[in-house]
């Protein structure tokens, strides 16, 4: 057996790693005899050298393997769930979760905090006050059961390497691989105990494939691994070259997606999103066609029945559905700050990427690994692609208790935008299904 020194060096140079070896670094890992800066040079040897299909199932295999399996074959019903490859402002999850359940399967999602310049699911979720993600996998199945769907953060029973791994790759600059982006994705849904999968792979300057050819190559390898595992999985390559919606952060994103379930705002691109997401786990999961599936969807949102199951969950995981139900309540962040245009035109496009790095650094996201978010901070994305703006009109509200300098973040935010005098159109926003 090499020791793991040996292991780095072959993958640094190119060699292709056996089963063994793989599982050698990963329990090593999780127990604690590996340290982080061989895990970091082991993490940066495989961003660079790429693995091959049978490295990848080795490496999800070991990773499944760090924590145990959910059974959830006691519980009725299809489960599915939904995950994203990591955008500004995608806040999907929040609304689709409800929807689906609401349509009658059960989504037990597991969801992870944010990463680089993208958001987490979770760390939405527990701005919400009193909300607990942490949850026990006894008390994970008890909500599923009850309310037919759940919300957590990996636990330390789920993937516990993946969990270990993710925080690394946030701080080493190893989170833009096919290969760990794909094992630490996979595991945590192979995990879960579902029966189908929606994966949402992002594309454009706000994501981490920047490329349609790359994020092409990810959704097929995961579709596959999906199909090898009995999981019936598809997924979609969508538009992340402006944020979703409007609101990027933690609470403002909660703020903007209950507006859109309570029927009291139409966000045009996280509504299409949300039920086209939606429809395609309805769909997998019945066999119902996937236009009566989103036709579906849409129903239960208009409703208001999406909505009724958002606070259900809510209640069940410990939140204080009064700020909930009056969003005005939350306390407000200490300064407010707003971005004029320097000049008259359209938005012709926006570096999504930077808008994520400034609402980090305006609190809502971390620099380091384990720092306290601050879940009021956050920036409203006032103007879009396409839109008209005039000389001196807001295009976007960073928002912060934090003591910047104004001045620098105004640049920041202004810097991120591309005006043109020209019209300008939306980008794609729903480029292509992948399926088996
Ligand atoms: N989401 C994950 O869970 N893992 C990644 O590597 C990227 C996005």
């Amino acid at each position: 057996m090499l020791t793991t020194y040996e292991i780095i060096r072959k993958k640094r140079d190119g060699g292709v790693l056996s089963e063994n070896e793989i599982a050698e670094i990963v329990s090593g890992y999780t127990s604690g005899e590996l340290p982080d800066y061989q895990m970091s040079a082991f993490l940066m040897s495989v961003f660079f050298k790429g693995m091959s299909d049978a490295e990848i199932l080795a490496l999800i295999h070991s990773m499944i393997s760090s924590g145990v399996t959910v059974d959830l074959s006691d519980i009725p019903g299809s489960k599915a769930d939904k995950h994203s490859t990591g955008g500004v402002g995608d806040k999907i999850s929040l609304l689709l979760a409800p929807i689906a359940a609401a349509c009658g399967i059960k989504v037990p999602m597991v969801s992870g905090r944010g990463l680089g310049h993208t958001g987490g699911t979770v760390d939405k979720l527990e701005s919400i006050p009193g909300f607990r993600t942490a949850l026990s996998t006894a008390e994970y199945k008890r909500i599923l059961n009850d309310v037919g769907l759940v919300m957590s953060a990996q636990s330390d029973d789920i993937v516990p390497a993946d969990r270990k791994m993710y925080a690394l790759r946030d701080v080493t600059a190893t989170i833009e691989s096919i290969p760990l982006i794909t094992s630490s994705i996979m595991s945590k849904k192979l995990a879960e105990g579902i029966d189908a999968l929606v994966l949402d792979i992002k594309v454009g300057n706000g994501a981490f494939m920047k490329k349609v050819s790359d994020a092409r190559l990810l959704a097929r390898k995961m579709v596959k691994i999906g199909k090898l595992y009995g999981k019936k999985t598809a997924a979609y390559l969508t538009g992340m070259n402006q944020p979703l919606g409007h609101e990027v952060g933690n609470w403002n994103e909660v703020v903007e997606s209950i507006d859109v379930l309570s029927g009291k705002s139409k966000v045009r691109d996280v509504t299409e999103l949300t039920l086209k997401l939606t429809g395609e786990m309805l769909s997998l999961c019945t066999g119902e066609s996937l236009s009566r599936s989103v036709s579906k969807a849409g129903k239960a949102l208009a409703s208001g029945a999406g909505y009724e199951k958002f606070l259900e969950m809510v209640r069940a995981q410990g939140g204080d559905v009064a700020f909930i139900q009056n969003p005005e309540k939350y306390p407000a962040a200490r300064r407010v700050v707003d971005v004029s245009s320097l000049e008259s035109g359209y938005v012709k496009a926006i570096d999504t990427r930077k808008i994520g790095m400034t609402a980090v650094r305006l609190g809502a996201g971390r620099m380091k690994a384990g720092e306290q978010i601050d879940p009021a901070a956050g920036i409203r994305v006032q103007m879009k692609i396409g839109d008209r703006v005039a000389r001196g009109e807001v295009i976007a509200i960073a928002r912060t208790n934090r003591d910047v300098v104004e001045n620098e973040i105004i640049e920041e935010i202004r810097s991120a935008y591309v005006m043109s005098a020209k019209k300008t159109v939306q980008p794609p926003l729903i480029m292509e299904r992948i399926a088996p």
